[in-house]
């Protein structure tokens, strides 16, 4: 059941590729250059019209969410926020019927997204799910909505359906600026950016056996800091949650550019810090955020564009991508550190599969 892998989070790692092509499947037409995205379809034109979006998700699902806002602003402009579901349903939130609310949950039956998805409703917003179990609660509720497609996922650490949900949600962004913010011949690009990420996908995981031998290297430390600016912020946030929930090493995620107003002080050679620096518009900032943490001795595990030899005079550790424009990186770059995440815990011995004090769908408030 395995299918020959250790561990059902390897093998969901691993399967990637393969579910983002089904995610993509009768989806993204790159002949045509179109998307035809039935679940939302009949709900197109009211989508488009929304004043603003409204994300709501816990976890990596909320991970995923913040992607989607920059993925929603830089694509259709319409304006995104993003909220955890438990905060959002308690707050009163203010919101109209000219509102469009976004739920996202693997297992469908997250008890908070349920809830939010309810208040939603309930004060006239079009809500819309991005759910992976079929026929979940939340998946039933919403007014419509896209299933991601990424079959079952038995790893507690959710890995295979935050792909999955950062690709539903780039081709929602698409969608939305359909005839409004992108040309047709934009759209037709984007896509075919987007249909290239499996096979880049593909590259990454061949380099398992590197990022294990540098997970060798860092398996006794006690914390672990994770940097990205941009699409890459919150890829940042999830390498960190990762390796949280199943080696128990603390870890935070946060922008780059936060790291002087405050984590900087806990900079030291204890400390190594994991920087995601693509080639991007921020990549000159990344790097004077990689000289910050060298000049005090912190190690240096770097994420970076393939080709990008300066940046190995800067780094301890440097895990090359295939390059690849903003907004389809963070597909790739979550890739290294849910690799990274598994070694560390499977080389501390850690029950990666079910980590403790963890559910896999979580029904309690
Ligand atoms: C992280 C993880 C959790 C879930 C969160 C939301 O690896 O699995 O943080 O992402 O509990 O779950 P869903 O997406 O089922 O609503």
């Amino acid at each position: 059941e395995k299918g020959g892998y250790e561990h059902f989070m390897l093998k969901e790692i691993f399967e990637q590729p393969g579910v983002m092509e089904d995610v993509m499947r009768g989806r993204v037409r790159l002949e045509s250059g179109s998307l035809h995205l039935g679940g939302i379809n009949d709900n197109l034109e009211q989508l488009r019209k929304a004043r603003r979006i409204i994300i709501c998700a816990c976890g990596t699902s909320w991970h995923a969410g913040l992607i989607g806002e920059y993925l929603i602003e830089e694509f259709a402009r319409i304006p995104v926020e993003v909220d955890y579901a438990s905060e959002f349903r308690y707050r009163n939130p203010v919101i109209t019927p000219e509102d469009v609310v976004i739920v996202i949950s693997q297992s469908g039956e997250t008890a908070d997204t349920l809830a939010a998805l309810r208040e939603a409703k309930e004060k006239g917003a079009l809500v819309m799910g991005i759910c992976n179990v079929v026929g979940s609660t939340i998946a039933r509720e919403t007014h419509c909505g896209m299933y991601t497609h990424a079959g079952p996922e038995i790893g507690v650490a959710s890995t295979k359906a935050f792909t999955a949900q950062v690709i539903v949600l780039y081709m929602v962004a698409l969608a939305l600026s359909q005839g409004r913010t992108l040309s047709d011949s934009e759209i037709a690009l984007y896509l075919r950016e987007l249909s290239e990420v499996p096979s880049k996908v593909s590259e990454i995981l061949k380099s398992s056996e590197e990022i294990h031998a540098i997970a060798g290297s860092y398996r006794n430390a006690r914390n672990f800091l994770y940097l990205g600016r941009g699409y890459n912020f919150p890829v940042a946030l999830e390498g960190a949650l990762k390796l949280k929930e199943i080696s128990y090493i603390h870890a935070e995620g946060y922008p780059a550019a936060e790291m002087k107003h405050g984590p900087i002080a806990l900079i030291d050679e204890d400390m190594p810090v994991i920087f995601i620096a693509t080639r991007d518009s921020t990549y000159t900032k990344i790097l004077s955020n990689i000289e910050e943490v060298r000049s005090r001795k912190g190690r240096v595990i770097a994420i970076a564009s393939e080709g990008d030899e300066d940046i190995r005079s800067l780094a301890d550790h440097v895990i090359y991508i295939p390059a690849a424009s903003a907004p389809v990186t963070p597909l790739l770059t979550v890739i290294p550190l849910q690799l990274l995440a598994y070694h560390i815990a499977t080389l501390r011995g850690c029950n990666v599969d079910r980590p403790r004090n963890l559910a896999k769908s979580v029904t309690v408030e």
